[in-house]
């Protein structure tokens, strides 16, 4: 059984998907500790609720980035996880923390990478009109946002979408893509296969992609395309 450790930063909608998902016995793992970088995050008392225990190592009461992931890899090591997935962790992470987990250290960002990397995800993506938006699972490198994918998963964009509307579809399906993507790493059919791949980009190096071992499993990718989207293309300034 895989030993897990769970970054949050506030709601904890997505640790609590994981923390289901293992209680219901869909992921074969426990749960060390969900740890927050904010002492105020919702998802501490949804993690204490559901007897996972908790911690906070609050990045402001560290002197500098060093000294903060320091403390925080003393939190994650205490308890020796197989993986330590960011689930809505806010903290960009240096390259010698990301290294010191490389290969086990997954994310979920909400948007269909390489599109819309960074903050924002959903107003960028109504702001450019595109059809389909949603959400990736990737391991952490040192380059934001731009590991290898693991999963992605894509919802519509409907002609009544606002910023929330299409931020809670794509969390609906953030919850189901993470707990697949997990319950691949935690029964070993995730493995970085190492080939270039990578996200294209500025100063970007090749990340290798990630796939599942076996054949004939299934894909946690959930294309929820429906007919009747007639949001009109907005008109292009170039
Ligand atoms: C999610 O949309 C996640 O993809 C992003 O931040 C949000 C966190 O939501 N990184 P929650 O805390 O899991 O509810």
């Amino acid at each position: 059984m895989k030993r897990l450790v769970i970054l949050i930063s506030g709601r904890g909608s997505n640790m609590a998907a994981l923390i289901d998902a293992v209680r219901a016995g869909e992921i074969d793992a426990a749960i060390g500790i969900v740890i927050s970088n904010r002492p105020d995050a919702a998802g501490l008392a949804t993690a204490a609720t559901a007897g996972v225990a908790t911690a906070v190592v609050d990045h402001r009461a560290f002197a500098d980035r060093v000294e903060f992931e320091r403390s925080l890899a003393a939190a994650i090591d205490a308890k020796a996880p197989d993986l330590v997935v960011l689930a809505g962790f806010m903290r960009i992470l240096s390259p010698a923390f990301v290294a010191r987990y490389a290969g086990r250290l997954l994310n979920i960002h909400p948007s269909l990478l390489p599109a819309y990397p960074g903050v924002q995800t959903h107003r960028r993506a109504l702001a450019d009109g595109v059809r389909i938006h949603g959400c990736t699972v990737h391991f952490v490198t040192s380059d934001v946002d731009c590991g290898p994918i693991v999963a992605q998963a894509a919802v519509t964009v409907q002609k009544d979408d606002d910023e929330a509307r299409l931020a809670a579809r794509v969390l609906a399906v953030e919850h189901r893509l993470l707990v697949g993507a997990v319950r691949w790493f935690c029964s070993d059919r995730l493995s970085i296969d190492g080939s270039p791949r990578a996200h294209p980009g500025r100063n970007r190096r090749p990340g290798g992609a990630a796939g599942a071992v076996g054949q004939g499993d299934e894909l946690p990718a959930f294309l929820t395309v429906q007919p009747g989207n007639t949001r009109p293309k907005p008109v292009s300034s170039h």
